[in-house]
């Protein structure tokens, strides 16, 4: 039997989607735009089989883990009318304790493998359609470069477009991973933005200025504006990260190192460094800045923060088919 093997990136928000108005078929409050990167990759391999099998970094998956694989497969199947079963061996190149969520990465390159190790080749529009189900970031890493997940108002109108035609980026931008903590992250993004959709009074407040954000974010990406690329992504973080507070019971994924990063990068950004951050569901940061200055960064960074390990990435490209 052949084996389809796909490679997806992850990708970073820089308008953040948080809150879904349907868990189900996971459907957002807003549209988010992202940036897929040229670091931390899943690698996934999918192969007709007598049953469902999910292999995740060399260990065999059972319980819990083969069944949310075996849900999504299910979906995948019921698109393409088949009951195939599906071997799945995945591989996440994500660098140890990077502690950045491989979801994004891992549902795209397991929409790509599956359908095509089905037999069938679909067009992105779909395939986005089918990762947003497997995780709501997803449907963003299936192009690359600059992407907006639009939200659409049903199944069919929710997916990603890439903000380039030829998914290129035309400005010199690097995202550098801050790993300020290896600790577990307390809340899920699923659990938390549920929580906080269902019970924060500054939800709304938040869906209404996303929409604003991401008026301003396309305009400064049209300008090659990184400076407002960076404030825009940085306040937009930080609005989403008070909704968590407002919550009930209220929580956060700012941890004590979180603050102190956020400090050093607003002491680097006074003495003229252009560099701003931002944040998912964890404490770790993710600076936006200039290629050109991602090493002097990394430096003045190191010293401040001898703690924090560091890795840079660039804009990367979207999910695509090795084998
Ligand atoms: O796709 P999920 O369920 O992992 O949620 C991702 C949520 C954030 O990373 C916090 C924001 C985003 O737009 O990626």
């Amino acid at each position: 039997m052949p084996i389809s093997t796909a490679i997806a990136h992850t990708n970073i928000a820089l308008i953040k989607y948080w809150g879904k108005k349907d868990a189900q078929l996971i459907l957002p409050y807003s549209n988010s735009l992202s940036l897929t990167l040229d670091q931390f990759y899943t690698q996934t391999s999918a192969q007709p089989a007598q049953e469902d099998s999910f292999i995740l970094d060399g260990q065999v998956q059972h319980g819990p883990a083969l069944a949310k694989v075996s849900q999504f497969l299910d979906l995948i199947r019921d698109h393409l009318n088949t009951s195939q079963k599906l071997a799945i061996t995945s591989q996440n190149h994500v660098p140890t304790a990077a502690g950045l969520a491989s979801s994004a990465s891992g549902l795209a390159a397991l929409t790509l493998s599956a359908t095509s190790a089905l037999g069938a080749t679909l067009p992105r529009k779909e395939l986005s359609r089918l990762a947003r189900r497997g995780s709501g970031s997803a449907c963003r890493s299936i192009y690359g470069g600059f992407v907006e997940w639009q939200k659409g108002s049903d199944d069919a109108t929710s997916y990603a477009v890439p903000l380039d035609v030829h998914e290129a980026v035309h400005l010199d931008i690097a995202i550098i991973a801050l790993v300020v903590s290896k600790r577990p992250k307390k809340i899920a993004s699923r659990a938390g933005m549920a929580s906080t959709v269902a019970t924060s009074p500054f939800y709304p407040a938040f869906v209404k200025s996303n929409a604003v954000d991401l008026k301003a974010m396309k305009k400064a990406i049209v300008a090659k504006d990184l400076a407002a690329i960076g404030q825009i992504a940085e306040a937009n973080a930080l609005k989403m990260h008070a909704t968590n507070l407002g919550a009930q019971p209220p929580f956060s994924y700012f941890l004590p190192e979180t603050l102190q990063a956020i400090e050093a990068i607003h002491e680097l950004r006074a003495k003229g460094f252009l560099c701003y951050f931002t944040m998912d569901a964890g404490p770790n940061l993710k600076l936006i800045c200039a290629g050109s200055d991602s090493e002097a960064l990394m430096q003045a960074l190191q010293a401040k923060l001898p703690e924090v390990t560091m890795i840079l990435a660039k804009p990367g490209p979207g999910a695509h088919l090795v084998s």
